[in-house]
């Protein structure tokens, strides 16, 4: 589905905005993945469709895994605690716990994947998708169409630059 530029910045934008909270509550250290990039991730992924719940294995806007969210820390809902029944599904499910769980997840695994002597956002593209130990491998053309476009209409709107 084809989609004119103005109608997926919008989503874009609607999305940095709903992401945006999380870089601003944790002022003691910098997140590692901006919301313009979590923005072109969940779309990429999920074309950020906040209905999706659980499907299969995976959660929410950025689909998840159990493990992925493990990894990332096992982030919470303010009244879960990370071992309570459904904890993982309550997060993944919720886009600011969502996007804490890809901060966690990143911060973890956090590597140049495409070898450019940077880690942007395009290698954190590369770990969602791919995983901290397969990062390397090539994206699937969907994902890498869908992620390329959003990078080029985010840099439009940025000034270019999209960590
Ligand atoms: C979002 O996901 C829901 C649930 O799968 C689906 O019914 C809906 O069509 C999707 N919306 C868009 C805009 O893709």
């Amino acid at each position: 589905m084809e989609l004119p530029a103005f109608i997926l910045s919008a989503a874009l934008v609607s999305a940095a905005v709903l992401l945006a909270p999380i870089a601003q509550g944790q002022q003691q250290y910098a997140p590692p993945v901006s919301e313009i990039c979590l923005g072109c991730i969940c779309e990429a992924v999920s074309n950020c469709n906040q209905s999706l719940s659980c499907t299969g294995d995976v959660c929410g806007v950025f689909r998840i895994t159990w493990p992925y969210w493990a990894d990332a820390g096992k982030p919470t809902l303010a009244q879960d605690r990370p071992e309570d029944e459904g904890a993982y599904a309550r997060c993944a499910n919720e886009p600011y716990c969502a996007a804490r769980a890809v901060q966690g997840y990143m911060a973890k695994y956090a590597q140049d994947c495409n070898g450019d002597s940077t880690v942007d956002c395009y290698d954190y593209a590369a770990l969602h998708r791919l995983g901290g130990y397969g990062c390397r491998a090539n994206l699937d053309q969907a994902f890498r169409d869908k992620f390329h476009n959003c990078m080029v209409q985010v840099s439009k709107l940025n000034g270019g630059q999209v960590n």
